[in-house]
């Protein structure tokens, strides 16, 4: 069983960045940004957003932090969403999910100019992966498939099983993997027998978000095992969804939570933000 190094890949990423980042700017171009914009206080996205922050000023990406009350209007949001638009000094926003009941996420993200939406998850880009013509894809799934490639593992052909289907994770996740010639089958909370799918796989990615939800009985000898969750276990400690214990001596690879997965959706974060900054500083 080999881990899947989350935490080094990724910081061989940021560094490949940081390198292309510093030759433009030598050229006298500007430094590129970064904008998150956080609604509201969640002590999880607050966290998150830390994580950005420090991994851009490491790469050389400036980042501005806009904080907005929960109360704010829908109005108000999409206004200062538009100004980041026309911002010169911005490439990439991201406006944190979740949001507050009351505002509609999809207004959100559509909001955003696709050429700047840095997270993916505009209408624009969705249609745009969807019939392989991808511009910016979201950061999970690709750093998901681009951890998968570090290790020099062969997608085509094989057999995936993604359980969940968020906008956010799974549904793009499948399109990255057809998009790599493997078969993909996608569980969430009505299939009938999971584990049909997942002991019919070689490799298998939780994104459910409960705490230990694959189990060594649901995996074959010899599978790749990828762990999308964050979750707090019983005795408070983080853990995925994965019973790492159990599950890990089966594998021949297997990313650990936290330090697989987690690092590698800040990485692809940055790489997005490069790719928006290089198509705008060229436009
Ligand atoms: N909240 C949890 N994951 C994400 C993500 O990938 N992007 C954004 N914007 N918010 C999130």
């Amino acid at each position: 069983m080999e881990i899947l190094d989350g935490r080094k890949t990724a910081k061989d990423i940021r560094k490949s960045i940081k390198i292309k980042v510093d030759e433009l700017i030598a050229q006298g171009k500007r430094v590129p940004g970064l904008a998150v914009v956080i609604v509201g206080f969640d002590p999880a996205s607050e966290s998150y957003v830390k994580s950005k922050e420090k991994a851009c000023k490491r790469a050389g990406i400036y980042s501005k932090l806009i904080k907005l009350e929960s109360e704010i209007s829908q109005e108000t949001l999409l206004e200062e969403i538009n100004k980041l638009n026309r911002d010169e000094n911005i490439d990439g926003i991201l406006i944190q999910l979740p949001l507050p009941a009351h505002i509609d996420p999809d207004a959100v993200m559509n909001c955003i100019d696709p050429i700047k939406d840095v997270d993916g998850f505009n209408f624009i880009n969705i249609g745009s992966l969807c019939v392989g013509k991808e511009y910016l894809a979201p950061c999970t799934p690709k750093g998901i498939i681009r951890l998968l490639k570090h290790y020099n593992i062969e997608l085509s052909g094989k057999k995936v099983c993604i359980i969940g289907r968020s906008n956010i994770v799974g549904k793009p996740l499948a399109l990255l993997f057809l998009q790599e010639n493997c078969t993909v089958t996608v569980c969430h909370s009505r299939t009938k027998n999971p584990e049909f799918h997942t002991l019919n796989s070689d490799i298998i990615v939780p994104a459910v978000g409960i705490s230990k939800f694959l189990k060594s009985d649901m995996v074959s000898e010899g599978a790749i095992v990828i762990d999308v969750g964050i979750n707090v276990d019983s005795d408070g400690k983080i853990c995925g969804d994965v019973d790492y214990e159990s599950v890990a001596p089966k594998c021949s690879f297997i990313t650990p939570v936290p330090g697989g997965v987690g690092p590698m959706t800040i990485a692809l974060l940055l790489e997005n933000t490069f790719i928006a900054y290089r198509k705008l500083i060229s436009s």
